[in-house]
């Protein structure tokens, strides 16, 4: 029997649970038309809330709709490498030669469903196709069969706004045309509020905002009972709670938690109470190599340093104020920090002046390495 657990980034999920809503959404988007709001989903939400498996899921649901995928990560080049490798092969699979014809909007829209690709030669205008002709060229195409493209792009904290900016041109034009196209971004929330704030661009000030989170504690035993099961073993009531409290809802902890409660002792048809007392100091281990050491190598020395000086509590909320006395800081500097670390989901606001801890176990990891 083989571990069901999968407590890698990005890797899909045995079970995931907590997202029917935002997979039902994308699909009345695709079949409902241009105008659905869920047509552009910008998701935001904390190392290891799952963004990248969603995003993996939206692009199944589109596939699932016969929909094509154009599935990027941000970073600098994108522009070129959607038109020059990504989109091309996509283009020729669904009977567009960009090269030799450039099917226009007019001729497409008079065909209607079921017609085939019109084209007109542009030997007389020499062209040049550009991601914009690309995705309207693929968009049209599909649409004339009642499909559209689907485009899921991760990481948009990688980029620059200006790497990012001839895909968001791209898309405006087709939601402006009234093309098939639907867009969803992920990242971290700071970096993706710093990039599309203020938008210019309708379509992304439209957008529909995803924040994920923590999951409901009914889920999260769903999600640990169910694999073990169709894996072939159960776990008894007492080890699941245990494992439910130490996941906090925190998506990424059910993977790691269920990973060692699977390995505690594989060969047992039931994970007793003895194996998970066991499995959860190596799954807190394991948040600390794979979220909290990252998260915290990304932040500045000020960022870590209020971290440090809310870690002085052994538990529950800090207030500003004693933050500010153990940094020997000012109140207007502190309140900078617990801004951008808030921005950054790495904290939350818990009650008047006070702060907490947004990532399970962040705490221990701040006080055994302080
Ligand atoms: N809804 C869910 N149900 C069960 N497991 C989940 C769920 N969402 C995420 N996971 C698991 O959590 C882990 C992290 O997910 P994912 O890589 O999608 O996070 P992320 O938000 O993209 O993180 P990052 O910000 O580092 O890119 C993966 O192992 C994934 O399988
Ligand atoms: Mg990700």
């Amino acid at each position: 029997m083989s571990n069901p657990f999968t407590p890698t980034f990005g890797v899909t999920p045995p079970l995931l649970v907590g997202r029917d809503a935002e997979i039902s959404a994308l699909n009345r988007a695709l079949s409902a038309g241009p105008g659905d709001p869920a047509r552009a989903i910008v998701c935001t939400g904390a190392r290891g809330t799952g963004k990248t498996v969603l995003l993996n899921a939206l692009e199944d649901t589109a596939r699932d709709s016969g929909w094509a995928v154009v599935s990027v990560t941000a970073h600098p080049g994108l522009a070129d490498e959607l038109t020059q490798t990504v989109l091309p092969p996509l283009l020729a699979a669904h009977g567009v030669d960009e090269f030799t014809s450039h099917v226009t909007g007019a001729s497409a829209s008079v065909l209607g469903v079921g017609a085939s690709v019109s084209r007109s030669v542009t030997e007389r205008y020499p062209f040049t196709p550009s991601l914009r002709s690309e995705l309207t060229d693929l968009a049209t195409a599909l649409g004339l069969r009642g499909k559209g493209v689907f485009i899921s792009l991760d990481e948009v904290h990688r980029a620059r706004r200006t790497d990012l900016e001839p895909l968001f041109h791209a898309v405006q034009h087709a939601f402006r045309e009234g093309l098939p196209v639907a867009f969803a971004a992920a990242g971290l929330p700071a970096a993706v509020h710093a990039i599309l704030n203020d938008d210019v661009l309708t379509f992304l000030r439209r957008a529909q905002r995803w924040t994920l989170g923590d999951l409901p504690e009914p889920l999260v035993a769903e999600a640990l009972r169910g694999p073990i099961a169709l894996a072939g073993r159960t776990i008894s009531q007492a080890a699941l709670d245990l494992a439910v409290e130490t996941v906090h809802g925190y998506p990424f902890l059910i993977q790691v938690v269920g990973f060692e409660l699977w390995s505690a002792q594989p060969d047992s048809a039931e994970i007793s109470l003895r194996q998970a007392r066991a499995a959860v100091p190596r799954a807190i281990d394991a948040a600390h190599r794979l979220v909290h050491d990252p998260a915290l190598r990304d932040l500045s020395p000020g960022d870590r340093a209020f971290l440090t000086a809310m870690a002085v509590d052994p538990e529950g909320p800090t207030t500003v104020a004693d933050i500010a006395e153990r940094l020997n800081a000012s109140r207007g500097h502190v309140n900078k920090y617990r801004a951008r670390l808030i921005a950054a989901e790495v904290i939350e606001p818990s009650g008047r002046g006070q702060v907490d801890f947004a990532l399970p176990f962040l705490r221990d990891y701040l006080r055994q390495t302080a």
